[in-house]
């Protein structure tokens, strides 16, 4: 594997590719990986030559968020994209975000749900992200479902550029309880991940409620806040939303989603669940 850290040098290789009709996948992530990172790269290698970048993006995180403490763990990384056979490494230095004056945001969409709580969080995935795809110009990029909201706005935004890269969506990976993998996992002891397997447990069992023909959006909130609550955790939202996030439903339907973020120790957790 061929580690990059310069951008004129990411380019080139794209280039590169580009001219020998290969094409390239390419998965963005902030580093420590996990198996949900494992298993974007799996399907990236499946559509052409592989490179990942690791760059934990100051832009996307709020005055009072975990920016200092994100877990970090550039040689365990490169110990896992190695056995992976991932082709590139691209590991940009700070200069990738310092000193930007222009932005990208998406008005309407990144003031909900995440956005609400994290008022600059997309504005700063998408203008890195922009970024990413203006030196890699990626044919495919890989982004996991458990960040539902990232992942549309992140396609939104590939179709509102005319962008020549296909955003492809990779499905949430769980512990043996359910517990989606992130790298915030990383700050919960054994016991603590334990207990906050109930917070896919409760979106489970509120997709079974629904299943059993509770169709009152009202009633499946509560009911999953109720659950939640009673397992401790701190609810930020827990909503049924239809499958482009643009309104929360009164009357779930088949492919709504319920769509939610939890506090669990001082950790934030999101997660999501479609209704069928
Ligand atoms: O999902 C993430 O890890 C990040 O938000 C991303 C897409 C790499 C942008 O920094």
């Amino acid at each position: 594997m061929k580690i990059i850290t310069d951008i004129e040098e990411m380019k080139s290789v794209s280039r590169k590719l580009k001219k020998s009709s290969k094409k390239l996948s390419f998965v963005p992530t902030m580093g420590k990986l996990h198996r949900g990172h494992m298993k974007l790269i799996e399907e990236a290698k499946k559509y052409g030559e592989t490179a990942v970048s690791i760059f934990v993006n100051p832009m996307q995180f709020g005055q009072n968020e975990d920016l200092d403490k994100y877990p970090r763990d550039f040689e365990g990384d490169v110990g896992i994209l190695s056995d992976l056979e991932a082709d590139y490494l691209f590991y940009p230095g700070k200069d990738i975000a310092e000193n930007t004056e222009t932005f990208l945001i998406n008005p309407e969409r990144s003031a909900e749900l995440e956005g609400a709580f994290r008022p600059a969080h997309f504005q700063g995935v998408l203008t890195i992200v922009m970024k990413l795809f203006c030196i890699a110009e990626p044919d495919f990029a890989f982004f996991g479902l458990k960040d539902y909201q990232q992942y549309l706005l992140i396609k939104k935004m590939a179709g509102d550029y005319f962008l020549n890269v296909r955003i492809i969506p990779v499905e949430t990976v769980r512990e043996k309880c359910g517990l989606a993998m992130s790298s915030r996992n990383a700050y919960l002891n054994e016991n603590d991940k334990k207990e906050a397997c109930a917070f896919y447990g409760a979106l489970k069992k509120t997709a079974a409620l629904f299943k059993a023909g509770e169709k009152s959006a009202t009633v499946l909130s509560a009911f999953v806040i109720k659950e939640l609550i009673e397992r401790s955790f701190k609810i930020d939202y827990a909503k049924i939303m239809d499958e482009e996030l643009r309104m929360e439903k009164k009357t779930a339907e088949p492919g709504d989603i319920l769509i939610a973020a939890v506090r669990f120790k001082g950790v934030r957790l999101l997660d999501n669940i479609f209704l069928d």
